[in-house]
């Protein structure tokens, strides 16, 4: 089973920021949203490009390279020009600390 991750303290990621960083060598993008933690895969199914530095619209993210937009709750695709979702990781809060897990081998 994978372990998880400390990203940052509680309180360092303020609502509507966001933080990437490596998770077992996979580039994880972390966000607030309105007080709750939402992990996805810092990378756009379109094209590659890093999701975490486009646009945060509520709950979504703006690729900042052709538009596509996902749901960081979910990973979905919701717009073209990407149609598969990015990959979603659990998030926990533990001693204060943000952790994320990438899940998908266990
Ligand atoms: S790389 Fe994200 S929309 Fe093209």
């Amino acid at each position: 089973m994978s372990d998880w991750v400390s990203v940052a303290a509680a309180g360092e990621l303020s609502p509507g920021a966001s933080r990437v960083v490596d998770v077992d060598g996979t580039t994880v993008a972390v966000f607030n949203i309105n007080g709750e933690y939402f992990a996805i895969e810092d990378v756009c199914t379109h094209d590659g490009g890093e999701l975490a530095s486009g646009v945060l619209d509520g709950d979504q993210i703006i690729c900042p390279r052709h538009g596509a937009r996902f749901c960081v709750r979910s990973g979905e695709a919701l717009s073209a020009p990407a149609y598969e979702p990015t990959a979603k990781f659990p998030v926990r809060i533990e001693n204060g600390q943000i952790q994320v897990r990438d899940d998908r081998w266990d």
